[in-house]
């Protein structure tokens, strides 16, 4: 079965700039993530520095992780960042109340996160305590990472080995203040925030990009009461933390390799919503913002689903499917569509927790059908957004329907137009015309990431099965691209 979808691409509405941030990750002291993920056994005989593992790092160099955010999450408003500096064999030890209840050895922090961000050449994202904390406890957190001066907290950085600030600009105050950061009403939160954020100062050349601790999902009452009560000039983005569960069930979330059609359907039936919820959101940010100076930051996003069998409830391990490539594909699309507002995303999360990039067993290593997507999506970048406008064939499941196919589209700044493309349907072939208006072109080449089933999967046995191939289903015909997506693909066309 096939089905023709025409898609108008036209260069001169290319206006919004796709933040490049969109495309950033999480990684939170959790599991496997930090400790036995980036930050490994001295005696693991994997290449490191230090004991960050850099078969890790070249990997996500290869997908240009412009950010990562770190300590936390839930973990976030119960550190203290005192404990995770100078002398390791001389930081206390401490329980992960939040995660499994393990030992937390504060081997890996302050310094070691930014040893990290260095080698990725990317942004740290930092989220502050609010939760446990104190304001004088995260203005010194600040002090000490980015004031260029004489000061105490300046003072005791170089005495920790690090002369020159590091210059962090994305702040979070706090997490999910609603849930595991303090359980508060969104009144109460607002008010900490400006309390909290008064202090976390700006330094001469590292001003901060403070971020609101934003939403649960449909909790649109707290992004209005954030918007109402915090003058727009001081902050710098409200967070919004949105998980597609397969089932929407928290208690029983679903298997991340072993399900039917149906609850395949559900999977992307709930993922898709993340389009009305950033709409919802952007909404009500526009009454009180209508010129969209503050950014809507999804800083947790991704499939969640029940843990592999066998491993501890409290690490959050899961398998990563072609399911799990077309959500990326297909959120990513969403968040390039919505790139007025949508400035900042992290998927949760980066090694070996929930929907992860990479996963390891000891010394091996393995790239998730995920992080083939990044891998394709990664021409957006800076690029600019150009709005597509078409009509999907409807997917079809027990007189239900989705969207089969979604889409975004960028013009960089060499001009090459880049299209990603996903059809989420598993039977129908989907082809694909566009009358592409204002640019010139002389070819088009192609990537894919495509499997047979839904529930594909890279084992450490079978680590290449999904893997980002190059994509022969597009030819030029006149001015016309037409294309031909197969089932359950996610597709890259560079057009130059
Ligand atoms: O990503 C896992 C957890 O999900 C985070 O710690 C928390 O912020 C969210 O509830």
């Amino acid at each position: 079965a096939q089905t023709a979808v025409t898609i108008d691409v036209n260069t001169a509405n290319a206006k919004t700039v796709i933040s490049k941030d969109i495309y950033g990750h999480f990684s939170e002291h959790l599991g496997r993530c930090i400790y036995d993920g980036f930050w490994v056994d001295p005696a693991l005989n994997v290449p490191k520095k230090d004991r960050i593992r850099l078969d890790i790092v070249d990997a996500l160099k290869k997908i240009k992780v412009p950010n990562l955010r770190w300590p936390g999450g839930c973990f976030a408003d119960e550190y203290h960042w005192r404990d995770g500096i100078g002398p390791r064999e001389q930081r206390p030890k401490m329980v992960n109340t939040n995660w499994g209840g393990v030992v937390e050895d504060n081997s890996f922090g302050t310094h070691e996160f930014l040893e990290l961000c260095a080698l990725l050449e990317c942004e740290p994202y930092i989220a502050g305590n609010v939760g446990s904390g104190t304001v004088e406890e995260m203005a010194k957190w600040v002090e000490y990472l980015n004031f260029d001066g004489i000061s105490p907290m300046a003072n005791l950085r170089k005495e920790n080995g690090r002369e020159k600030p590091w210059k962090v600009a994305f702040w979070g105050v706090g997490n999910e203040s609603w849930g595991c950061g303090g359980n508060m009403t969104p009144e109460y939160y607002a008010d900490l925030y400006k309390r909290y954020a008064t202090y976390a100062r700006d330094y001469p050349g590292a001003p901060l990009k403070k971020i609101v601790s934003g939403a649960n999902s449909w909790d649109l009452n707290w992004t209005e009461v954030l918007m109402k009560n915090i003058p727009i000039r001081d902050m710098w983005g409200v967070s919004l933390h949105y998980y597609t569960l397969p089932t929407g069930n928290w208690s029983k979330k679903g298997s991340a390799t072993v399900f039917d059609e149906k609850e395949y359907f559900q999977t992307m039936k709930n993922g898709l919503a993340m389009d009305s919820l950033v709409r919802k959101h952007s909404e009500v940010m526009d009454k009180y913002d209508p010129q969209k100076k503050v950014a809507l930051v999804v800083d947790e996003w991704g499939v969640w689903t029940d843990v592999e069998p066998g491993t501890n409830p409290g690490f959050l391990y899961q398998q990563n499917s072609m399911r799990d490539a077309l959500i990326a594909g297909a959120t990513l699309n969403i968040f390039n569509n919505h790139a007025e507002r949508v400035k900042v995303a992290s998927l949760a999360q980066t090694v070996n927790v929930l929907q992860a990039l990479i996963l390891t067993e000891k010394e091996k290593m393995l790239l998730t059908p995920t992080y083939h997507v990044f891998d394709l999506y990664k021409v957006h970048m800076d690029a600019k957004l150009i709005p597509l406008n078409f009509k999907s064939p409807d997917y079809v499941v027990d007189g239900d329907k989705i969207p089969a196919v979604n889409a975004s589209a960028s013009i960089d700044s060499n001009g090459v137009v880049h299209i990603t493309l996903v059809n989420l349907d598993p039977k129908k072939k989907i082809s694909i015309n566009t009358a592409l208006n204002g640019l010139k072109w002389s070819g088009v080449t192609g990537r894919i990431v495509t499997s047979p089933k839904f529930n594909d999967y890279n084992s450490f046995d079978n680590p290449n099965k999904i893997v980002a191939a190059q994509f022969k289903g597009a030819k030029k015909n006149g001015n016309q691209l037409r294309a031909e997506l197969p089932p359950l693909s996610v597709v890259e066309l560079t057009l130059k």
